[in-house]
């Protein structure tokens, strides 16, 4: 069983780096810790990073999880490549890359692009936004699917994700107390389907709400609650169609040992139960 600790960071692709700091800096209100000729690093919290934007093909966006150690990093190859999943071993520079000792990467059977990590860096030095939109801390991703049903066994069979809730086939797994730090989301490609950062309370939803309509940023979805994980949200668009959600007051799971997953209808409601529709992020509802 692979081990996920934590969701570490995320790399996005893309042949624009001066739109992509410009939204990150200007819109999202993440802090720039290291502009590199071809690469855009950028912290929300403690960690020293956890988003970066190199130049490349939009299509190419990695997620990275923390495992243990060594120890379980190596498991971890070990137990892909006997699933006859093409294991890379980054070398040191790639891993100096994401400020991380140690890194494989792998895609799951939906072909999204997954890092898995060992002694990921933080930062003592306090975050410090660009612009004050209330951000707390990198939070979780959803990921594209074309079969939810077989990537659900992938995620919690062969690593330790768990069902959290479910909303139609669409699982929303955790992998700690958070209530969700993975959802897959039916899709004919692979791909990240939204990222989320937590702010510190409602009223930073909506006060980007109206910056963001201001500057005529899309917003996609929302402002809404869910009735899983009893999050306020507000979903919208960044460089290359990459979704981005603000949420705060997302729930835990207090008992571990008897939490059981509640089925949800697929139906807009279910999605946000003040009525907002997520036709601009699921696709049919
Ligand atoms: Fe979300």
């Amino acid at each position: 069983m692979i081990e996920l600790k934590d969701l570490t960071y995320v790399r996005l692709g893309t042949r624009d780096l001066g739109t992509a700091e410009s939204f990150a800096t200007g819109v999202l209100g993440l802090e720039i810790r290291e502009r590199h000729r071809n690469a855009l690093y950028l912290r929300s919290d403690q960690r020293a990073h956890s988003l970066c934007y190199f130049e490349g093909p939009p299509e190419e966006q990695i997620i990275g999880f923390e495992v243990e150690s060594a120890a379980a990093l190596n498991a971890a190859a070990a137990a892909l490549e006997n699933l006859q999943h093409k294991v890379h071993r980054g070398s040191a520079s790639e891993a100096e890359q994401r400020y991380v000792s140690e890194f494989i990467s792998f895609r799951d059977p939906t072909g999204n692009q997954i890092e898995l990590v060992i002694r990921p860096q933080l930062s003592a030095k306090r975050h410090f936004p660009s612009r004050d939109a209330g951000i707390t801390g990198f939070n979780h991703v959803g990921m594209n699917s074309t079969d939810p049903v077989r990537d659900e066994a992938f995620w919690t069979q062969v690593c330790n994700a768990r069902v959290s809730d479910r909303i139609g086939d669409i699982p929303l797994m955790r992998i700690n107390a958070i209530h969700h730090t993975l959802a897959l989301v039916q899709s004919s490609k692979p791909g990240i389907q939204h990222i989320n950062h937590q702010v510190a309370e409602i009223d930073d939803v909506m006060r980007s709400y109206y910056f963001l309509k201001e500057r005529n940023v899309p917003i996609v979805f929302g402002p809404g609650r869910h009735p899983t994980s009893g999050a306020r949200f507000l979903y919208f668009k960044g460089p290359d169609g990459v979704i981005f959600e603000y949420s705060c007051g997302v729930g835990e799971i207090a008992n571990e040992a008897t939490h059981r997953p509640r089925q949800f209808t697929r139906e807009p409601l279910s999605f946000c139960m003040w009525g907002a529709t997520p036709g601009g992020l699921i696709p049919g509802v």
